[in-house]
């Protein structure tokens, strides 16, 4: 069942494609008034924008912007606050991975993993989420994944920063809570989307039948967010996972995460090598 919108301006980072396209896709169709769109690829952005135009009459504006660089968050405050526009409903949602192996060769990359997922959403979260407050008013959605519930042997950084998103957003949810800001995270096993392919994960097989369309997250996402859900985990295999997590050994997880996901995933590189 569809609910209708509490807010009437969104901010979706990461609109550009996947779960964020499809968040804006969503909110389009529920009759959002305003949609703030960002990512890198402007092109992209803009033929999001005519084809959500086309779905309803809302008022979209795209921003390019790299948001692993520290000064991305003002940036995007300041234009916002230009055009006189007050964002109630904030998607952190931007976001790439890479191999644990590649990590230790790629420092910077890590530092922008860093900066795109963890600091860059956390000050998106405190200035609109500030502004929010104080009008006793808003919505926030974190993207985070379930691979922030336990240790993963393929993506070192990546599942330490989703667990760090986890922590902020439930932490957040408690802060806010009074003032009527609402936070959610989100945490999404795994997705159809671009981001294995762009990011060089190939998928195993037999994991394929595990993934679930972004359409189907951002839905969920949205839904929980209405709801004013501190958690949404889509899908019931991974809410099972999310619930064994909690009580078999954390050392069980990784071998096991190890033989079924990475060994695979590294014979498919060797293959295609
Ligand atoms: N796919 C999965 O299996 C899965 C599972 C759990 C959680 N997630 C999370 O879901 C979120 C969305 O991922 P997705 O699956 O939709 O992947 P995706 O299709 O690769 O989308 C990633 C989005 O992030 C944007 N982005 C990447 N780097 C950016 C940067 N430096 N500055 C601004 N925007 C940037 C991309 O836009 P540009 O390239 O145009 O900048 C794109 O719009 C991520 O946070 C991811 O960790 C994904």
């Amino acid at each position: 069942m569809k609910h209708s919108l509490p807010f009437h301006t969104g901010l979706i980072t990461g609109a550009s494609s996947g779960i964020g396209r499809a968040m804006a896709c969503e909110l389009a169709h529920r009759g959002i008034q305003k949609l703030i769109l960002v990512s890198r690829n402007q092109e992209k952005l803009d033929e999001l924008k005519s084809f959500i135009t086309k779905i309803n009459n809302i008022d979209v504006r795209c921003i390019s912007l790299d948001l692993s660089e520290a000064s991305s968050p003002e940036i995007l405050l300041h234009t916002v606050q230009s055009w006189g526009w007050e964002v109630d409903c904030l998607v952190n949602n931007a976001g790439f991975a890479i191999r644990t192996e590649d990590e230790f060769n790629h420092p910077e990359k890590v530092q922008q993993m860093i900066q795109l997922m963890a600091t860059s959403p956390l000050l998106l979260s405190q200035m609109f989420g500030k502004l929010m407050a104080e009008k006793n008013h808003g919505y926030i959605l974190n993207v985070s994944s379930i691979v922030g519930g336990f240790p993963v042997s393929s993506t070192l950084t990546y599942a330490a920063i989703k667990r760090f998103m986890n922590a902020f957003s439930h932490a957040l949810s408690y802060e806010w809570r009074p003032c009527k800001v609402f936070v959610t995270c989100l945490q999404p096993g795994a997705t159809t989307s671009s981001f294995h392919q762009k990011n060089n994960f190939p998928v195993p097989k037999k994991w394929q039948k595990f993934f679930r369309p972004s359409e189907q997250i951002a839905k969920e996402g949205i839904n929980g967010l209405i709801r004013k859900k501190r958690n949404v985990i889509p899908g019931w295999e991974y809410k099972i996972l999310f619930f064994i997590t909690h009580l078999i050994p954390h050392s069980w997880l990784f071998d096991f995460h190890k033989s079924c996901w990475r060994d695979r995933r590294d014979k498919i590189c060797k293959k295609n090598s």
